[in-house]
């Protein structure tokens, strides 16, 4: 194949709405040594995109210009010293930049196999939420079997995620959402409990449950202290986000008192070689799941690219469940 001259990125300048939101053809750089050339089958959209679009979270320095973060289909170029990748195979990978395109350019180290058992653009929806959760609820919170983790937002892309890796994993899961209808698909996905938070205090039914050892957060504000009052000794809370506020004030009394952890992390701005950790322990553990069965993108809407405008104004609605992708 002849290397494509130039590819379509979306951009977002100045920062706003959807509105803001451009189709632009872009000269392709050449490959650097490592990297591969993925002609993208789907691109995931995922509420750090919005975050960008709106002026918050920038690119870390030297990324693909354009928003996106995540992509699958199959690769049609490979740069020197790339060990692992041949030209056609079918792939998915995270990448810190430029994922909205007919092209991508990724790190051979972030590139994973698309599972045979799911449809190629399907895989675009893995990458950003299995690496979160893989950091966050297995590795900086340590969930184990038998353990019971509490996932807020568990109609999110990443939240219908945690769900299915914390139940391959032998844990009983509690999930909350805003909704009937969303809690039934956390129920669908393997929630032993999902709380209408809506409608029930998540505090006061968590209790009653015993209570969880692990907490995947994505809410802040007064959920902080609440999450502290439901952890059973010796608990976890890992901070992703803080859609309610991350300026909190709480009572460390019980941190002290039941020997807890509160921690956090974010997945863009770690460098390449710590995401091929994370990739190599991903397609060890996790990637049997899904090829087993246990886990599967859920997958929300799809849009064409050129109509991302209308893909990101679902995305403000904040009506989907999982993820939403756009299509080259
Ligand atoms: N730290 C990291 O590395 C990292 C990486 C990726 C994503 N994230 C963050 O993780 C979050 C989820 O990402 P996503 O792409 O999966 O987003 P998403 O699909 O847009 O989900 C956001 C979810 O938050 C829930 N929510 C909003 N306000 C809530 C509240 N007050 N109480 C409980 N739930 C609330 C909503 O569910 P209901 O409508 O059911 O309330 C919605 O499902 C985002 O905030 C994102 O920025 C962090």
């Amino acid at each position: 194949m002849s290397y494509p001259a130039t590819h379509r990125i979306v951009t977002a300048q100045p920062p706003g709405g959807p509105e803001v939101l451009a189709v632009e053809n872009e000269k392709l750089r050449p490959l650097k040594s490592g990297e591969v050339l993925i002609r993208t089958a789907a691109c995931g959209i995922n509420r750090p995109d919005q975050i960008e679009r709106l002026g918050f979270y920038p690119a870390p320095p030297g990324s693909p210009k354009g928003l996106g973060l995540e992509c699958s289909g199959h690769i049609a170029a490979i740069g020197s010293a790339v060990e692992f990748w041949r030209e056609g195979d079918a792939v998915c990978a995270l990448v810190p930049g430029g994922g909205y395109s007919d092209y991508v350019i990724a790190p051979q180290g972030s590139v994973l196999a698309a599972p045979q058992s799911i449809p190629l653009d399907e895989a675009a929806g893995l990458p950003e939420t299995v690496f979160t959760v893989w950091a966050n609820v297995f590795e900086a919170g340590a969930l184990l079997q038998g353990e019971t983790i509490l996932v807020h937002g568990g109609a999110s892309g990443i939240g219908t995620t945690a769900i299915q890796m914390a139940k391959a994993a032998g844990a009983t899961v509690i999930a909350t959402a805003g909704s009937e209808e969303r809690c039934e698909l956390c129920r669908l996905l393997g929630a032993d409990l999902a709380i209408n938070y809506k409608l029930d205090d998540f505090e006061q039914r968590v209790r009653e449950a015993g209570g969880a050892d692990v907490v995947l957060d994505m809410v802040g504000g007064e959920y902080v202290q609440k999450n502290i009052n439901v952890m059973r000794e010796k608990g976890r809370m890992v901070s992703i986000a803080f859609l309610s506020g991350s300026r909190v004030e709480v009572d460390l009394l019980l941190v002290m008192l039941k020997k807890l952890t509160l921690t956090g992390s974010t997945l863009r701005a770690r460098p390449e070689a710590e995401k091929a950790r994370l990739a190599a322990a991903i397609r060890e553990t996790v990637w049997p799941w899904i090829e087993t069965g246990k886990l599967r993108p859920v997958i929300d809407s799809r849009f064409d690219l050129d109509d991302v405008r209308s893909a990101h104004e679902r995305l403000d609605q904040g009506a989907q469940a999982g993820k939403i992708l756009l299509i080259p």
